[in-house]
């Protein structure tokens, strides 16, 4: 396992002050979340976004805290130390304060995050307070916020026009001030979270599709590494097809048991011959 130290927040908020951008991705699972530890990603979100890349779902709505609370634990063990983000799904913190604070504390009691985020704006400033007040660090989520995508008219770029500009900067400092210790932005314009980063006190901002100003960078993972079938985003780079590779090996695999050579005898366990002749025996 890992040796590096566990990330903190006096971490993040030092490679800030240092200029040193800081590295995310979403993770989901065991295995993954054993490489992300290994590679040195900062902040590990287990986003929500598993209701598509990992259940098949055509948005993030059906995910529930179970389905959440399983994925998170699950990084956790493979993660201990990177800073473990659990993402709040739909309707478990908009119904009222009281929800949130029950739900948030899940993800820390029960799946061992160091934070939770949870999505809007202003509308959420005072769930963002009770959570923080509670002593659980809060990430915000503005800009494109899938949960909302019915709202916003589909996955698409938010912030486009002054107006809708100047809402993401007042959003901003709502969260913020109501103590929120990390905004992310997604799919908002390069000089809107320019503006927001710049404006900043002592929040960090992270950018997913937003350009290179923020404090740090988020990928989907699925997307980073050619894992998600139904669709590639701009915003995404891919750093390795891992899809393909994969693919590969399935085909491989397929055609040699197909023609037999899988297994070889590297793969299998002989017998030895008297215990052998002794079975057969008792067979008669
Ligand atoms: O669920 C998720 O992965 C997210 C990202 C899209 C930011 O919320």
């Amino acid at each position: 396992m890992s040796d590096r130290k566990k990330v903190t927040l006096p971490a993040l908020f030092s490679k800030v002050a240092q200029a040193e951008p800081i590295t995310m991705l979403t993770c989901y699972d065991y295995p993954t979340a054993h490489l992300q530890e290994q590679a040195g990603i900062d902040m590990i979100l287990v986003g929500d976004s598993l209701g598509m890349t990992m259940l098949g779902y055509e948005s993030t709505l059906p995910v529930t805290m179970e389905d959440m609370i399983r994925h998170a634990a699950a990084v956790r063990r493979g993660a201990p130390n990177a800073w473990l983000v659990g993402d709040m799904p739909y309707m478990s913190y908009q119904p009222s304060v009281e929800t949130a604070i029950r739900n948030a504390g899940r993800f820390m009691a029960e799946a061992g995050c160091d934070s939770v985020k949870l999505e809007g704006g202003a509308e959420m400033a005072d769930r963002v307070a009770a959570i923080a007040r509670s002593g659980i660090p809060v990430i915000g989520h503005l800009g494109l916020t899938p949960q909302s995508v019915s709202a916003l008219g589909g996955f698409r770029l938010q912030g486009k026009g002054a107006a809708a500009a100047k809402k993401i900067l007042d959003d901003a400092k709502a969260l913020e001030d109501a103590g929120a210790f990390c905004i992310l932005l997604e799919l908002v314009p390069d000089r809107v979270c320019q503006l927001v980063t710049e404006r900043a006190g002592h929040c960090i901002i992270m950018g997913l599709g937003s350009g290179p100003h923020a404090h740090g960078q988020l990928l989907i993972y699925h997307d980073a590494f050619g894992l998600y079938p139904k669709f590639a985003p701009r915003m995404a780079k891919v750093f390795g097809d891992a899809g393909a590779v994969i693919r590969d090996g399935l085909e491989a695999y397929v055609r040699e048991v197909t023609e037999r050579t899988f297994p070889g005898p590297e793969h299998w366990f002989g017998m030895k011959d008297e215990e052998y002749d002794e079975l057969s025996r008792m067979l008669g």
